[in-house]
């Protein structure tokens, strides 16, 4: 743009037309902190040292003695809010629930309860999977998924109120950090990105109330993270990938209607398609829901991947995403792109939950868990041919907090490993490689 940035000395006013708090922003923390001490001369009064002491002094105060009712998800928000709030209140007054929604991870629910059990916490594990795929029964549009499975967890809570017989004299405990707030559309600036499942019309409701205790509300992950290192919580547990409140449901994405792709001209060397399906994007601070491009051929280097990503992206607006072809059951000159119906079903689930064990398995197995700041495995309802197939698609993103996000470039000699692996699943047709960063596409795709 013409004017990324101007001041008026004189007058002290300053202005710039760019995000200076994202991560991806070379010097963005230097200007905030120029323009919060220098020009408004704001002085520090804080450090991160007495940070655990605040924030327990603001879980006492706002708990106001009452009771607390904590969904744990073995995730690092969640985890460090609920450490906080037992420090602050004591074991007796804040209860820990883990609900199986049926979209956790394999063997999740098993680690994270023993987990828990290894601090010292007795965690209540309750199976809510039925009532979860019941509710969603039929349903594919990702924010109706997103309110249905938040709404659940406030019925799910409601049954475990009454189980635990406290009457009305407690507050809810969530995990919430920033980021979901801003997302949410919960900001007076912020546009709604997607609705998090802890700011569902429900808990919206619940916090006008003065019933809802979020200890770390106004932190980032790294942050959190920080502060689950000062509490001295494992490793296993500060370190682990964030995983998205609604878990696989938002990872396992839904089709009412079949559709074949579009062809479209080839660009710079790759052969494309446009997908019929759709993915959640984030295109100029407003959420888009659009259809992601498929590439295949041409030179194959995370560089050249990344910029044409980007011409796409920026010309194409009609496309938020761009995925590139690691793998496919089906010859080329056969190959038929088709999206068919399929909701949320324990069957796709449990295909998603195998290819995502693979995937975190070969992490381990190639060292390169600490190489990702996330690595979404995602399910799409797209077969290669006149099948029911499905497609995997893999999404390692670079990240500091969430809000941005580069593509991970992994070794593809490793990716290859991988997708050898992943199509030994015999439900699957092809493996895509999201070279997308955010914006313009998000980590998830809904
Ligand atoms: P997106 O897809 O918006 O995701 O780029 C940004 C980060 O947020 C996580 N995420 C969630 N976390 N509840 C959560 O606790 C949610 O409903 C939710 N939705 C997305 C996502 O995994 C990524 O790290």
């Amino acid at each position: 743009c013409r004017v990324a940035a101007m001041g008026d000395d004189a007058r002290r006013f300053y202005g710039v037309q760019f995000h200076v708090e994202v991560t991806h922003t070379p010097h963005g923390r230097q200007i905030l902190s120029n323009f919060v001490h220098d020009i408004c001369g704001c002085g520090q009064e804080w450090s991160a040292g007495e940070r655990v002491a605040t924030l327990e002094e603001q879980v006492r105060r706002a708990s106001r003695n009452r009771r607390v009712f904590f969904f744990v998800s073995g995730g690092v928000d969640s985890t460090v809010a609920f450490t906080l709030a037992t420090r602050a209140l004591g074991r007796e007054r804040v209860h820990g629930a883990y609900i199986d929604t049926g979209f956790m991870r394999q063997g999740e629910t098993q680690e994270i309860a023993a987990a828990f059990r290894g601090l010292g916490y007795d965690l209540e594990v309750v199976d809510a999977s039925d009532q979860f795929f019941k509710a969603l029964d039929g349903v594919a549009e990702p924010e109706a998924k997103r309110q249905i499975i938040g709404d659940m967890f406030i019925a799910v809570q409601d049954q475990a109120i009454a189980r635990l017989g406290w009457g009305d004299d407690w507050v809810l405990g969530q995990g919430t950090i920033y980021p979901d707030t801003i997302e949410s559309g919960g900001t007076k600036s912020s546009a709604k990105i997607k609705t998090h499942h802890n700011r569902v019309g429900k808990v919206e409701e619940m916090i006008r109330a003065g019933r809802v205790l979020e200890p770390i509300s106004e932190l980032y992950k790294d942050e959190v993270r920080e502060v689950g290192r000062k509490l001295e919580l494992p490793k296993e547990l500060i370190e682990r990938h964030p995983f998205p409140g609604p878990g696989l449901a938002i990872r396992c994405l839904c089709c009412q209607a079949e559709g074949i792709a579009e062809a479209i001209p080839p660009i710079q060397g790759y052969a494309a398609v446009r997908l019929p399906l759709r993915s959640v994007g984030v295109q100029g601070d407003f959420r888009s829901y659009a259809h992601p491009t498929l590439l295949w051929g041409g030179l194959r280097t995370h560089g050249m991947l990344s910029e044409v990503s980007s011409l796409i992206t920026n010309t194409q607006r009609e496309s938020n995403r761009v995925t590139y072809l690691l793998g496919c059951r089906v010859h080329q000159a056969s190959r038929v792109w088709r999206a068919h119906p399929a909701l949320l079903t324990r069957e796709r689930i449990t295909v998603l939950q195998e290819a995502d064990g693979r995937v975190r398995q070969w992490l381990r197995d190639e060292n390169l868990t600490a190489a990702v700041w996330q690595f979404p495995v995602v399910l799409l309802p797209l077969a290669a041919d006149q099948s029911a197939g499905e497609t995997i698609v893999l999404r390692p993103v670079e990240s500091e907090d969430g809000m941005t996000a580069h593509v991970a470039p992994l070794d593809f000699a490793a990716l290859d490993r991988l997708t050898a692996r992943l199509m030994e699943l015999p439900a699957l047709d092809a493996v895509l490689l999201d070279i997308s960063h955010k914006p313009p596409a998000t980590i998830e795709w809904e």
